[in-house]
C-alpha cells in the first residue's frame, strides 16, 4: 500500500481533512496529530477499521484503545454513564490531554475495548484531531500511531518510520506540542485512580476530585499475577531499540560514570546545558527543571538515538515530583525500572 503524506497548511487544509474523513468513512485508518502525540485513526463504531488498527501497528489484542470525541453529543454516544466526578474534570480539562475510563455504550465495538465494559475517552484540543473527527461524523478509536513497542510518534516523520506501507494517509500537522500521551484517569476503579501520569498532573486533578489517587504502577512493574485496572501498564513500552539505563547522581557523577563506559554505540542523554560537561557522545532532552520541555523533547531525542545506532544509552534521571513523574514513569519503563544510584 502506498501511504501518502499531507502537510496541512491553510490552502489544502479543508480539501486534506475531508479526504482523510472520507477514508475514515469507509473504514479506513488515518495518522492524525493531536496535541500530544500522532495518533492512529479509525471509526470506533467499525469493528474491521479497528481491527485495521491493531494490524498495523503490530499492538497486542489485550491492550485497548482510546476513543476521541469533539463534543459532548458524541461522548454520551460513547459511554453508559458519566459520574459527576467524571463530568467536572471534563469541564475542567477538555478539550485537551486527559483521557477518562467509563462504562462503554454498546455502540462502541468491543473490539476497541479488548472486550472489557470500560471505555476510554479524550476530546483532543489539536484543531486538525478536532475537525476529523467532526467531519467524519464518528468517534475515533486511535492508540499512538508507532509502531508497538516503539517510542510515540510526535512528527509525522516518526509516523511514516513505523508505518510507511501499512496506512493510506497520515495528515502532518508539526510536531505535537506535549509530546508525550494524555493522562489516563479510571473511574472504574474504587477511587478515580491516574493509570497513566501525563502533563495534567495529580495535584491539577485533585483540585477538582480530591480523592482522585496515582496507581502504584505508574513507577512500580506490574507483579506477575497481580491485578492489572490498565492492560496497558503490563506492556514493555516507549522503548527505543538500545538498552535504556538511568542514571541518578549530580552531573559530575554522571560524566564520571559514562566517561568509565565509553565505547561504540554508547550515549548519554543529559538535561539541557549539560552536554560540555560529558566526554561521551550525548544529547539534550529538557532543561533539568523544565518538565514541560523533557515531555516535549523525550521521544524525539529517543529516536534521533535509534538512528544514531545507538546500542546502550545512560539518561539523567529526571525527578519524581508531581510535575516531572510523566517523564520518569515512561523513562522507567524504556529501562525497565531499572536505575543506578551514584
Ligand atoms: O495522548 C494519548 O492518549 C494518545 C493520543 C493519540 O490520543 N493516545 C494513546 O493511546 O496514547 P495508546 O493506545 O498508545 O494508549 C492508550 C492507553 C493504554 O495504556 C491502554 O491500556 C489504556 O490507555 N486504556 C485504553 N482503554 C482502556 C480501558 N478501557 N481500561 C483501562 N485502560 C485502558
Ligand atoms: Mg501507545
Amino acid at each position: 500500500m502506498e501511504t501518502k503524506l499531507i502537510k496541512l497548511n491553510s490552502e489544502n487544509f479543508d480539501a486534506a481533512v475531508d479526504e482523510a474523513a472520507e477514508l475514515i468513512k469507509k473504514g479506513g485508518v488515518v495518522g492524525m496529530p493531536t496535541e500530544t502525540v500522532y495518533g492512529l485513526a479509525a471509526s470506533a463504531f467499525d469493528e474491521s477499521a479497528v481491527e485495521a488498527i491493531f494490524e498495523a501497528k503490530g499492538r497486542p489484542q489485550d491492550n485497548p484503545l482510546i476513543v476521541h470525541i469533539c463534543d459532548y453529543v458524541m461522548l454520551k454516544d460513547v459511554v453508559a454513564s458519566i459520574p459527576p466526578a467524571a463530568a467536572e474534570l471534563m469541564r475542567g480539562f477538555w478539550p485537551g490531554p486527559l483521557t477518562v475510563i467509563l462504562p462503554r455504550s454498546s455502540a462502541v465495538v468491543p473490539a476497541v475495548s479488548c472486550g472489557l465494559d470500560t471505555v476510554a475517552v479524550r476530546m483532543p484540543s489539536n484543531p486538525v484531531a478536532t475537525e476529523l473527527i467532526r467531519r467524519s461524523s464518528l468517534p475515533l478509536a486511535a492508540p499512538s500511531a508507532n509502531l508497538s513497542g516503539r517510542p510515540s510518534p510526535t512528527t509525522a516523520a516518526h509516523v511514516m518510520r513505523d508505518l510507511k506501507g501499512k496506512i493510506p494517509l497520515i495528515l502532518d500537522g508539526g510536531a505535537c506540542t506535549v509530546g508525550i500521551e494524555s493522562t489516563v484517569i479510571s473511574f472504574c476503579c474504587e477511587a478515580p485512580t491516574i493509570l497513566r501520569p501525563g502533563i495534567i498532573s495529580l495535584e491539577d486533578i485533585k483540585e477538582r476530585v480530591p480523592d482522585a489517587v496515582m496507581s502504584e504502577y505508574a513507577v512500580e512493574p506490574v507483579v506477575e499475577g497481580g491485578q492489572v485496572s490498565s492492560p496497558g501498564l503490563k506492556h514493555r513500552h516507549y522503548s527505543p531499540k538500545a538498552a535504556v539505563t538511568l542514571v541518578r547522581g549530580e552531573l559530575s557523577e554522571f560524566a564520571d560514570y559514562v566517561a568509565e563506559r565509553r565505547g561504540a554505540g554508547v550515549f548519554a542523554m543529559c538535561f539541557s546545558g549539560e552536554q560540555d560537561a560529558i566526554s561521551i557522545p550525548s544529547v539534550e532532552y529538557g532543561a533539568r527543571d523544565d518538565y514541560a520541555a523533557q515531555a516535549r523533547c523525550l521521544y524525539a531525542t529517543l529516536r534521533t538515538l535509534d538512528m544514531l545506532d545507538a546500542q546502550c544509552i545512560y539518561v539523567r534521571c529526571p525527578e519524581m515530583s508531581d510535575r516531572a513523574l510523566p517523564v520518569y514513569n515512561r523513562l522507567i519503563r524504556a529501562a525497565g525500572f531499572e536505575v543506578v544510584e551514584l
